[in-house]
């Protein structure tokens, strides 16, 4: 099945199953802003837990803050955002549309990438087994020549973002005749920059309104309370502090379902260091980090790093952690070194010292930051289109499972009576009432047991327990494993340890 057919499958399979909503869908929906269901909530906040937890627990120098989204204003001069937080824009005169001139540019190369990998898969099933890769790519002409086409636009793109050239972004798309999707003309307007951020207004107009942001990353709540937590919590550097929240971006180009949102959370983490050692600290989190997301079994193949060749003014180190999406490889989390740029700007506009003494060294400084920023929903939708399985099953049957790894699961087990009758819904009951203390337990009695087996399947519940007419002579029941459907007869008694091995966020902090 082509990778866009099965995108749009987890879609709708997120609709269909609680994962996620549209926002606002009975007004038509609300662009690049979706609602989590009742089992999308589940997931998204056992994902927040794994992360909080790994941070929070697992270092006794990290802890944790949840700043408010308003801000003073100033801070978002200081960080730069208010100057520089844009994106290249450019309208088609005819359909109206406005685009990201980088993104129809990135279209375009991605274009190419497109033919040069058709090429190659072709070849590949002419020559079979004696096919020799490398060689093909460098010799065969048809691939030489996009190659060059490719690399020769990419440099071109990439020396026009560097230089902020608004007017060679549109001269690149005018040579490559980029035409507008919609309605197919290159009746191109000029490039200009947009800022991301979304304003609003605070106090009443009489009182003089003062124009507040809704901020675009948690990160700046944490440098603004730096000194707060270090001084409170008596912080000794190196130590870290870790925030979950809301971020707020007016993104032009809404696309792939949750991956870019205008509304969307982020779970960031500063870790102040003492300078010069900012080097060793970010090898330490880069590695961290990429055991952190392996940790959860969705693939170890599924991941890469990419480094930043273009890094911004105020970072001497940065990379991203990929995931491979049916889109492709995408961005799920950025780790930067900050180097001391957000304290100093704070240092500056709020006229406050922002220093630390560091009782080793007997000196006052400011000290450099590592930031691993990763975006709940794009975690979200990595676990789920990861996880997402239509089987044959032997006899015809099919079924549609989620793998999701058990600790992350939205329900822990399901409970099922075999028969509406017979005392068998009053057993299970009570086996809900004792293991409901310690798992998300679904209790189902309606329709046929196979037919609750694949709603369960549906959502990614590891374990369902059958309660059967023997359950009522001998406390036995049958615990059937999502993954390989394999039942088990095993006591009432054991169920809660035999669960709680496989679920417990415990178990997958174990693995980092
Ligand atoms: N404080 C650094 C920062 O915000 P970023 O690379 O702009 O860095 C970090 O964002 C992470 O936030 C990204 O790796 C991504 O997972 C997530 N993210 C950014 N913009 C997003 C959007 N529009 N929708 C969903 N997630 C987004």
């Amino acid at each position: 099945m082509a990778q866009d057919d099965v995108f749009k499958k987890i879609v709708s399979h997120a609709k269909e199953y609680g994962f996620v909503f549209p926002s606002s869908e009975i007004y038509d929906g609300l662009s690049a802003v979706y609602d989590y269901g009742q089992n999308g909530v589940e997931l998204k906040n056992n994902i927040k837990r794994y992360w909080w937890e790994s941070m929070t627990l697992l270092h006794d120098n990290i802890v944790g803050i949840d700043s408010a989204i308003f801000m003073h204003p100033t801070i978002w001069k200081a960080s730069g955002h208010v100057d520089a937080f844009n994106d290249p824009l450019i309208d088609n005169r005819d359909s109206k549309k406005r685009y990201r001139a980088d993104v129809l540019i990135e279209d375009a190369i991605a274009k190419i990438d497109e033919k040069i990998e058709k090429e190659v898969a072709k070849a590949r099933k002419r020559f079979g087994e004696s096919f020799d890769e490398a060689l093909y790519r460098q010799t065969n002409p048809r691939v030489a020549e996009n190659v060059a086409k490719r690399e020769a636009l990419h440099q071109r793109f990439a020396n026009a973002m560097n230089a902020g050239d608004l007017e060679e972004l549109r001269q690149i798309i005018i040579d490559q005749e980029i035409v507008c999707p919609i309605s197919g003309t290159k009746n191109w307007t000029e490039v200009r920059q947009f800022n991301l951020m979304f304003k609003t207004e605070m106090g009443s107009t009489a009182d003089g309104a003062m124009t507040v942001y809704l901020r675009p990353e948690t990160a700046q709540g944490i440098f603004v309370n730096y000194l707060n937590v270090q001084k409170t919590g008596r912080m000794r550097i190196p130590f870290g502090i870790a925030q979950i929240g809301k971020a707020f971006r007016n993104e032009i180009v809404a696309r792939q379902f949750i991956f870019r949102m205008r509304e969307f959370e982020q779970m960031e983490m500063q870790f102040f260091v003492r300078p010069g050692s900012e080097m060793e600290w970010f090898k330490h989190w880069k590695e961290w980090r990429l055991r952190w997301h392996k940790a959860l079994g969705l693939g170890d193949r599924k991941y890469r790093y990419h480094d930043h060749e273009k890094l911004a003014h105020y970072a001497n180190a940065a990379t991203d952690i990929e995931f491979e999406m049916p889109f492709g490889f995408k961005e799920v989390e950025g780790i930067h070194s900050r180097t001391n740029f957000d304290l100093s700007q704070h240092e500056k506009f709020s006229s406050k010292k922002i220093q630390y003494f560091d009782p080793e060294l007997n000196e006052s400084y400011t000290p450099y930051v590592i930031e691993t920023s990763i975006g709940v929903d794009r975690m979200f939708l990595s676990v789920l289109c990861s996880s997402y399985e239509e089987q044959e099953l032997e006899g015809g049957d099919k079924r549609v499972v989620l793998h999701l790894p058990a600790a992350l699961a939205p329900v822990k087990c399901a409970v099922l009576p075999l028969v509406k009758k017979d005392g068998l819904p009053e057993k299970a009951r009570e086996i809900v009432d004792d293991l409901k203390f310690d798992f998300t337990t679904h209790y189902e009695e309606k329709d046929a047991i196979g037919r609750r087996y694949r709603r369960q399947d549906a959502i990614g519940t590891p374990f369902c327990i059958t309660v059967d007419h023997q359950t009522l002579e001998d406390n036995t029941v049958t615990l059937r494993e999502r993954d390989s459907m394999k039942q088990t007869r095993v006591a009432i008694a054991d169920l809660h340890k035999l669960i709680h091995d496989q679920v417990s966020l415990n178990s997958l902090l174990r693995r980092i």
